[in-house]
């Protein structure tokens, strides 16, 4: 047998043995057999020194070229018993069922989260921007720009936690205003766009805590300014907005209320809904419960946003979304709602 015939005679050797291969380690062996320092194909180079130079060239070629295939086999070889044993696993496996339900637990929405998406929607679908705003402002946002100057009473109701850097946590989601109306004053002047804001978040106050009151709680501030934007507008806005939260009518009355930052300024009460109105803890006895503050806009704090209060009027309101939370689940204490317990959060998602 000539040398090519032996190049031929190995290639179809190592097909054949591969073919009986089961696993991965006799693959390994046969590389090393064939391709290994000492493997058939390695040793067929050493009849190169027998050979003219013209037969030394293009046997080494053919002899490379064979190197390059058997490699090329034995790869291909191992990808197959690899794919083959994913394959056997795959089919050991019990069958998927898709229509099983999942075994992990699934997260819930707070309630409070619940609400405000509900009270968005609710806004929004009436032409209201939804707002984000910092927790962290300064004095001026919370206090000075909606009337409230320093030494003034109505300070001392909001007391908070202060930085050091002077700054605070904001007790009211009325300190977004000034910012809200700066950012739209020019669409309201040059193109007679009303501003319709919503801005709900966090706030924080130095509270004692009860069964309605916590020093950590929700608002929902929002502010319609316009020309000749007036309390019937007010009102007309909070009773549609409360029956559509509510998904049925709710006794409401509106008081006078004293708020630096509105004038004229009113309470909005609801009637308690876990008492059905006759008093208990959550409503401090007296049958109804603060929900939503509100008044015409100030012409002090819309100065202070740089609108003219000869030319638009507006109104303001502060609901409280924690209360709302409470009212419309039937969460008789305030605390249960920073309380932590997934277990008793997570029955509001439907
Ligand atoms: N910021 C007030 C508070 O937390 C609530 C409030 C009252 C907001 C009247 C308003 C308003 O926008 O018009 O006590």
């Amino acid at each position: 047998m000539n040398n090519v015939e032996k190049i031929s005679e190995l290639i179809a050797g190592i097909k054949s043995e591969l073919g009986k291969a089961s696993d991965i380690a006799g693959i390994e062996a046969l590389r090393v057999s064939y391709l290994g320092k000492k493997g058939s194909i390695t040793e067929l180079l050493k009849c190169l020194k027998d050979l003219s130079e013209d037969e030394r060239k293009t046997f080494g070629q053919k002899v490379n070229a064979a190197k390059e295939e058997a490699a090329a086999l034995i790869e291909e070889a191992k990808k197959q018993l690899q794919e083959n044993e994913v394959k056997k696993e795959l089919e050991s496996m019990p069958e998927f069922d898709m229509s099983m339900p999942p075994r992990i637990r699934r997260g819930s929405y707070h309630p409070i989260t619940l609400v405000q998406r509900e009270c968005e929607e609710i806004f929004k679908s009436m032409g209201f921007t939804v707002e984000d705003y910092s927790e962290i402002v300064s004095e001026y946002e919370c206090f000075e720009s909606l009337n409230i100057p320093k030494d003034h009473p109505a300070r001392d109701m909001q007391d908070t936690y202060y930085l050091e850097n002077g700054q605070l946590l904001k007790t009211q989601t009325s300190a977004a205003q000034n910012a809200i109306y700066r950012k739209y004053r020019d669409q309201l002047i040059n193109d007679g766009k009303p501003i319709k804001a919503i801005f709900p978040g966090r706030c924080f106050r130095n509270e004692s805590t009860d069964a309605c009151h916590e020093n950590t709680f929700f608002q929902m501030e929002g502010v319609y300014v316009g020309k000749d934007i007036n309390i019937s507008n007010l009102i007309f806005f909070m009773k549609t907005m409360l029956s559509e939260v509510f998904k049925k009518d709710i006794k409401v009355r509106l008081r006078p209320g004293f708020f630096p930052f509105v004038e004229p300024g009113f309470e909005l009460d609801i009637s308690c809904l876990i008492c059905g109105g006759v008093g208990c803890p959550s409503c401090k006895h007296s049958g109804w419960l603060e929900l939503c503050p509100c008044g015409m806009i100030h012409p002090e704090v819309l100065k202070a946003g740089g609108i003219d209060p000869e030319v638009y009027t507006g109104f303001a309101f502060g609901l409280g979304l924690t209360r709302l939370a409470m009212m419309k689940y039937g969460i008789k204490d305030i605390r249960d709602l920073n309380g932590g317990s997934l277990k008793s959060m997570e029955q509001f998602t439907e």
